[in-house]
């Protein structure tokens, strides 16, 4: 399970998440090309200002120093029994100080369904581990389902326990 007072005690007062406005659009916009530089599912910088602030969309970025450091996006369609985890980024140079970890218990929080689902390809084991630690569990595996011929591993999670 997930130590983030350990993050906390050494980085806490450095990072700051809150949810997300459309003066961060830009910033949003370019990490997620950064992180899936060939993904054709990317959003556009109009998208992505459309649906901050949207009913079934919650943006939720994270700072490190006042730095946009990333950012983590769900997805609550209105009749679907889930919330998608739809992307979660940190930039290289702020890995490893506990913000994916932050971002998702926000994301997490946020949630608006009782489960929330997330798509990951199969060899990204940073990003598993960190889910795992948050009590994701996988359901299935989809062959190929990426582009580049990749497998992507289905995680749900129940999101009225969040692991602190
Ligand atoms: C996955 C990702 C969001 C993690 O963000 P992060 O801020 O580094 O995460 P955290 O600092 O909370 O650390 C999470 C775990 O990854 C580990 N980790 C972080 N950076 C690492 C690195 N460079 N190498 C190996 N492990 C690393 C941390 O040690 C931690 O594990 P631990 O708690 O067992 O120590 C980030 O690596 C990322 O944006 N990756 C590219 C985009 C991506 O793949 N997103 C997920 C798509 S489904």
């Amino acid at each position: 399970m997930y130590q983030l007072g350990r993050f906390e005690e050494r980085f806490g007062s450095r990072i700051n998440i809150r949810v997300a406005n459309v003066d961060d659009s830009e910033d949003i916009f370019a990490s997620q090309n950064i992180a899936f530089p060939a993904d054709p599912t990317n959003l556009t910088v109009g998208e992505i200002r459309d649906f901050i602030g949207h009913e079934e969309h919650t943006f939720i970025v994270g700072f490190f120093e006042d730095k946009f450091a990333g950012y983590v996006a769900t997805h609550s369609k209105k009749y679907y029994p889930w919330t998608n985890g739809n992307s979660l980024v940190v930039a290289d140079e702020y890995a490893g100080k506990g913000i994916g970890a932050f971002l998702l218990r926000d994301a997490i929080i946020s949630c608006r369904k009782l489960v929330i689902r997330i798509f990951v390809e199969k060899n990204n084991f940073r990003a598993i581990r960190l889910y795992k630690k948050f009590g994701f569990f996988c359901v299935q595996k989809i062959p190929r389902h990426y582009e580049n011929g990749d497998d992507a591993l289905v995680m749900l999670k129940w999101t009225f326990h969040v692991n602190n």
